[in-house]
């Protein structure tokens, strides 16, 4: 029972933040900490001292530790689907003879790039990587930030069914040079399998020999791969209990191994797994994925706020707020708990966000003078990403870190056209630099904080089932088996397709 947590939280006195830093010199400190390169600052929050003792006390009566030590140990934490969720193991973190099996799959994925780098497939150029939501979001965050430089394959990550998106990616690759990833968990995604057959057509209308043996698949479903065509030798498996949105760090990850080389993506893992390990054995009021799900629930279940945005003051990192759509939005978007009855309390906001500047000149007059309360993550790197005036990098910083100081100072001002309310909360997170291990334990803190999000929910964040029934009306209004189509529905059908409007 968590009640009588959530009944203190919600009777904790609500000082401003201003009134937080002036009763509390140590406050930065108390809520600032350094882990894997990376430094989180989350003081400019709501989080006082008795909130953080009343949200100790909820993850204490909502069995976070215990939850997490199932995760590590390979538990069923995945009750609905029957699973673990394994994707530490892949970083090498968890039961031993699933870190072991991971290992053993990795190997697999090295010896074929290996081969690749050995001309062993011709001279290669492109990647081409199809795939989906997890499938495909991990992946491109990993090229998109870390390969801008690498100097070695061009990837290109096809992802929607929308013709044009595989169409702009060939028209930059010569199909003699291109190798096809086809990425699916399940290996039975409409739009995957869709574009991966356009994109063999195109091999062969190109004349290249043999398309079949310039495909590789990532997948969970090896059988179903090799019943496609693709030579098992090509298949680079991964376990059934690694969740798609989870599973950058398996062979999804391979067109990000091969762009970036095995030492980059290695460094990815052991930065995933330094933050691995903090999560797992820092105390529970230091240890950053679950302070962040403190925030969280404070702001979603405390004052209501129903979003919660993310700017990534790095332009390397403009994928960043898309990946964690999937991760927040569809690990725990979810209504039911964990055994089964309905949840009382909002679970997760809708995460939205952009890059900075950019969006100070688009948004933040919402976020600094609107209505809504939203909660702000700024993520920056202290050292810059590119090589011009640092004074391009010196803005950026101070954009970021102004941006964050304004929303919780506020103005007076006697117009109120020009009066800023302030005591708005945001959280930074300062990288070192950005690099493929920072990057790594970036990814494994939010992956972390969305279970400890879970944890206190009581809810299952490893299952989807809310994209199903989206899919299956897909499958029935192609082929018009269901006869009970809403009026607005076959209106649609037939002004897009001449069907006859029933
Ligand atoms: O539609 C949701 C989903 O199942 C995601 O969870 C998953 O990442 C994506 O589809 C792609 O699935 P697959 O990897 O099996 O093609």
């Amino acid at each position: 029972m968590t009640d009588a947590a959530w009944t203190r939280l919600a009777a904790a006195p609500q000082p401003t933040l201003q009134e937080l830093f002036a009763a509390e010199p140590g406050r930065v400190k108390r809520l600032s900490l350094t882990e894997a390169g990376l430094h989180f600052d989350f003081a400019k929050t709501h989080l006082s001292e008795e909130a953080l003792a009343a949200f100790l006390q909820l993850a204490e009566e909502a069995g976070l530790a215990a939850k997490r030590e199932a995760m590590f140990a390979g538990g069923i934490v995945n009750p609905s689907e029957g699973r673990a969720a394994e994707h530490t193991a892949e970083r090498g973190q968890g039961a031993p003879e699933s870190v072991a099996h991971a290992q053993g799959l990795h190997l697999r994925m090295r010896a074929l790039i290996d081969a690749i780098e050995a001309e062993a497939f011709g001279p290669v150029r492109h990647i081409l990587h199809i795939g989906i939501g997890g499938s495909a979001l991990g992946p491109h965050l990993l090229v998109d930030a870390l390969g801008r430089d690498a100097g070695r394959y061009e990837a290109a990550i096809v992802s929607n069914v929308d013709g044009c998106a595989l169409e702009a990616a060939i028209a930059r690759f010569d199909p003699h040079a291109t190798l096809i990833a086809i990425a699916s968990k399940t290996f039975t995604t409409t739009e995957t399998m869709l574009n991966a057959a356009s994109a063999l057509q195109w091999l062969e209308e190109a004349g290249v020999d043999d398309p079949y043996g310039r495909v590789i698949a990532l997948t969970a479903a090896p059988d179903k791969a090799i019943d496609w065509g693709v030579d098992e030798t090509r298949v680079l498996p991964f376990s059934e209990s690694v969740g798609g949105r989870y599973s950058l760090w398996s062979s999804i990850g391979f067109p990000a191994a091969l762009a970036l080389g095995w030492d980059a993506f290695e460094s990815l893992l052991e930065g995933a797994a330094a933050m691995d390990r903090h999560f797992r054995f820092a105390p529970l009021d230091k240890n950053a994925p679950v302070l962040a799900a403190f925030v969280d629930r404070y702001y979603a279940n405390v004052r209501g706020a129903g979003t919660r945005a993310v700017f990534a003051y790095d332009e390397r990192l403009r994928l960043l707020p898309s990946y964690l759509q999937q991760l927040e939005m569809e690990s725990n978007g979810k209504s039911a708990g964990l055994d089964g009855t309905p949840v009382t309390r909002a679970t997760a906001p809708i995460v939205w966000g952009g890059v900075g500047t950019d969006a100070q000149h688009a948004v933040f007059q919402l976020l600094h003078q609107g209505t809504h309360l939203v909660p702000v993550e700024f993520i920056a790197a202290i050292e810059a990403g590119d090589r011009l005036d640092p004074e391009h990098h010196r803005q950026l910083l101070l954009n970021a870190f102004a941006q964050g100081a304004a929303l919780m100072a506020g103005r007076e001002s006697e117009d109120p056209a020009r009066f800023y309310p302030g005591d708005r909360p945001s959280t930074t997170i300062l990288l070192d630099r950005l690099d493929p291990a920072t990057l790594g334990a970036l990814i494994a803190f939010c992956e972390h904080r969305t279970f400890a999000n879970a944890a206190l929910l009581g809810i299952n964040p490893f299952d989807q089932f809310g994209v199903e029934l989206g899919k299956e009306m897909a499958r029935q209004l192609d082929d018009r088996s269901a006869s009970d189509f809403d009026a607005s529905t076959a209106a649609l059908l037939a002004r897009a397709f001449g069907d006859e409007i029933p």
